[in-house]
């Protein structure tokens, strides 16, 4: 049965969470402009394994925004904190999906004595160039002008695969309503945020945690080459391409990306 918790993190800000099951912990960290309800087949499905915790971020979901300016080492330290409350003291498995990468990122380089594992899924090391973060700040003043949904609705198609999109067109649907509930406010802020991010590809090499990198065959954001090539940097790291699945891999092969995840507490 899921759950849901709300702490209020140092700054004031109120954190929702959604959680399940019992075991090693699991933290599961959204992608942008999405909330815990991508994480729902994980949830339900990991929860006899797993004590499975799904954060949303501030301006996302139930969590609410106080400061939007904000960057996603506050992001890392909000999910240090849901960490030192919901975790006790033993090491945590944390799944970053894109933005939630970006964050898992921060994550490591801040606060990796927690970490048993690092799954890195749909994401990328590398910080904007000029033109990316032209774009986002574009789409931030869009959005706050005219809404979430006019400034997303571009970004519908690089989250699904055509397969998604045929034989689970009831994916599509969740998918597009859970970006219409972002808030504009929350939705301008983690654009701020991440057009802000650093880049982690010199420290690749030194991630010493064990580590998994996911991707979709069909995901334009985080295409399989390149993620393969930077996956390689990580000493001893798994990589994953999840076949008839794009940018949204938990939602699209959930059974495919559960077993991944199973298998990393030697259950596969
Ligand atoms: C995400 O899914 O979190 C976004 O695609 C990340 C991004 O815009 O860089």
């Amino acid at each position: 049965m899921i759950h849901t918790i709300s702490l209020i993190a140092p700054r004031g800000n109120v954190l929702s969470i959604k959680a399940a099951g019992s075991g090693p912990a699991l933290l599961l960290l959204h992608g942008f402009p999405l909330d815990h309800s991508m994480w729902l087949n994980q949830l339900n499905g990991l929860a006899e394994q797993y004590h499975v915790i799904a954060p949303e971020f501030r301006g996302f979901g139930q969590s609410t925004l106080d400061d939007p300016t904000f960057s996603l080492k506050d992001l890392a330290d909000d999910v240090e904190f849901v960490r030192s409350h919901l975790a006790g003291d033993q090491p945590i498995r944390l799944c970053g999906l894109s933005m939630g990468g970006y964050v898992a990122f921060e994550y490591w380089k801040h606060y990796r004595q927690h970490l048993e594992l690092l799954i890195l899924a749909n994401t990328k090391p590398t910080a904007d160039d000029e033109a990316a973060r032209a774009g986002r700040v574009k789409m931030a003043e869009q959005a706050l002008r005219e809404g979430s949904w006019p400034a997303l609705a571009g970004m519908m198609t690089k989250m699904l695969s055509t397969t998604t999109i045929q034989q689970q067109p009831e994916v599509q649907s969740f998918v597009e309503e859970m970006m219409r509930r972002a808030s504009p406010e929350g939705v301008a802020a983690a654009l701020h945020a991440m057009a802000s991010r650093h880049d982690f590809t010199k420290l690749l090499p030194t991630i010493e945690t064990r580590t998994m990198v996911i991707t979709g065959a069909d995901d334009p954001i985080a295409p399989p080459a390149a993620t393969e090539q930077w996956a390689k940097l990580i000493p001893g790291a798994k990589y994953t391409c999840i076949a008839n699945a794009a940018h949204l891999t938990p939602l699209e092969q959930p059974a495919r990306f559960n077993d991944l995840l199973l298998g990393s507490n030697g259950q596969e």
